[in-house]
């Protein structure tokens, strides 16, 4: 058995690519209490002149959102947006029919561009190709990003907006691949649509970026034929394609389930390699980049959601309550996506509030952390800058469905402005503390700032309103000593080291 000690060098030069501060966005879908109860509650005490919840805003802040995908997902594949503007009182309700829940409308297309704004966040837009297409796309971008004179521009206008909302990234429909998306099509019928859709809105306005739908996961039948098709007939509207990928325990095997990480690189390296196929195929100049806009752990309130009825409004469905082992595969994934900064430009964890998400509340109640908000938030404050290579040793397992299986997970973002080095670590063995040396040498002068990691001794431990069983915590043995940094990743664990330039 290999000796229980990983080593890794680090080095300025070593650069992957800036990080795209995108992929740490996320998704608020009209699904379950995401919208209403979530972001959303007129009648809660803590309520803004919105109707906005003063105490999500806060905590979304806290993970400094770049950018939200919205309104879906599988509900805009049946989705008016038209429903969604103008006088409240006036708004429709409609059965909504990907969820088989009851739609108010009472949010829409303006409000949601005022939220994003309050949390800090950039709109990612999707439009509904499934039961529409070209016309509801070129309209819906006229109503946000035409200034004025013409009728949807003056409408937004009328609806209290002077100003357009220049909505900069465009998602052409959602999941079109999967036969339960309302409108579902074949490659060959979307990368058509997408293709005519795409041209259209790039008249309207050529500023926007278009993401393409590509496969709803790895394990599609038509994966990644679906992509090439797609891309094949689009090709020279789009800028992005999207990949969506949830991960699930459901034969509770840990150290199997802490391995699938591989599964989400071997995702995105397919995805590259077809991409690539086809620019060499179509002899463009253009690399198309990668959005990761639907990524997360997904399981714990799949029976649950079969005993919700039918046609309420904003019932609690895809309540997931997620535990410490789900918080450690949430870190790996963010490490994934750091590894591939030079092609995953956008990421959405799905979703932000209620929802497989981050954050949860009470109805007219309080509001609280998973213990997945830790990694994704360590990830998106601390990781802008450069992502670099980690040239890493690490002992190795197997488990039912990989083999070689690093114990530890390593990535590493360099931020010159600010003279910080972060190293983000997942140690992924059950039983023992793994020592780690790293070479920091290219970074002169630096100090030790701080070690935090997530730890706990029940892998399913689970946060809720009343008790944060897990937090993040300081690690205290760690020691930077002639550009030798010493530290020992506690067992099951999620590691930020921050290294900071000191001041002489
Ligand atoms: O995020 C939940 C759902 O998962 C989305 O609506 C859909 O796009 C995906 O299948």
């Amino acid at each position: 058995m290999s000796k229980l000690k990983a080593t890794m060098t680090l080095d300025k030069s070593y650069q992957i690519d800036k990080v795209d501060e995108r992929i740490y966005g996320s998704f608020i879908e009209h699904l379950g209490r995401a919208v209403y109860g979530g972001i959303y509650e007129p009648s809660h005490p803590q309520a803004d002149e919105q109707g906005f919840r003063k105490d999500v805003i806060e905590l979304v802040k806290e993970l400094n959102v770049p950018i939200v995908r919205y309104p879906g997902g599988n509900m805009v594949s049946a989705y008016n947006w038209e429903d969604g503007i103008g006088p409240k009182e006036d708004r429709p309700r409609r059965l909504e029919l990907a969820w088989r829940t009851i739609e108010t409308n009472e949010v829409g297309t303006n409000e949601f561009v005022d939220w994003a704004k309050k949390v800090g966040s950039e709109v990612m837009m999707a439009v509904n190709l499934g039961t529409r297409g070209i016309d509801a796309a070129r309209n819906l971008l006229e109503y946000t990003n035409h200034p004025s004179g013409t009728y949807w521009s003056d409408l937004r206008r009328s609806h209290g907006y002077e100003e357009p909302h220049n909505i900069k990234t465009w998602c052409l429909g959602n999941e079109m691949d999967g036969p339960w998306q309302i409108g579902h099509k074949t490659a060959y019928e979307y990368g058509r649509l997408a293709n005519e859709t795409g041209k259209a809105m790039k008249l309207v306005d050529p500023s926007i970026e278009l993401v393409a739908c590509g496969s709803s996961s790895s394990e599609m039948p038509t994966f990644p034929e679906y992509e090439a098709t797609t891309l094949d007939l689009a090709y020279d509207h789009l800028d992005y394609i999207s990949l969506h990928q949830y991960y699930g325990n459901r034969s509770d095997d840990t150290p199997n389930f802490l391995a699938k990480n591989l599964t989400m690189d071997h995702f995105i390296k397919s995805v590259i390699a077809t991409c690539d196929y086809i620019k060499a195929k179509r002899r463009s100049k253009k690399t198309i980049k990668l959005s990761f806009d639907e990524w997360n752990v997904w399981y714990h309130s799949n029976d649950a959601d079969k005993q919700i009825e039918p046609w309420t409004i904003a019932p609690p469905q895809l309540e997931d309550h997620y535990n410490f082992e789900d918080a450690l595969l949430i870190g790996s994934l963010l490490i994934t996506f750091l590894q591939h900064a030079d092609r995953v430009k956008m990421a959405a964890m799905a979703q932000l509030v209620n929802v497989i998400a981050p954050i949860m509340t009470e109805n007219e109640g309080r509001s609280w952390k998973q213990t997945i908000f830790y990694p994704y938030m360590h990830a998106s404050v601390y990781g802008r800058g450069i992502s670099l290579k980690t040239v890493l040793s690490s002992p190795k397992y197997d488990s039912r469905d990989f083999t070689d299986v690093p114990y530890v997970d390593s990535a590493a973002v360099h931020n010159e402005e600010k003279d910080e080095l972060t190293i983000f670590l997942v140690n992924k063995h059950l039983e023992s503390t793994m020592p780690i040396d790293i070479d920091v040498r290219s970074f002169d002068g630096y100090e030790l700032v701080e070690h935090i990691e997530l730890v706990s001794d029940d892998l399913k431990a689970v946060n809720t309103v009343d008790h944060q069983a897990v937090a993040p915590q300081q690690n205290t043995n760690s020691k930077l000593d002639g550009g030798m940094l010493t530290a020992q990743l506690s067992k099951a664990s999620w590691n930020v080291i921050r290294l900071k330039k000191g001041r002489n």
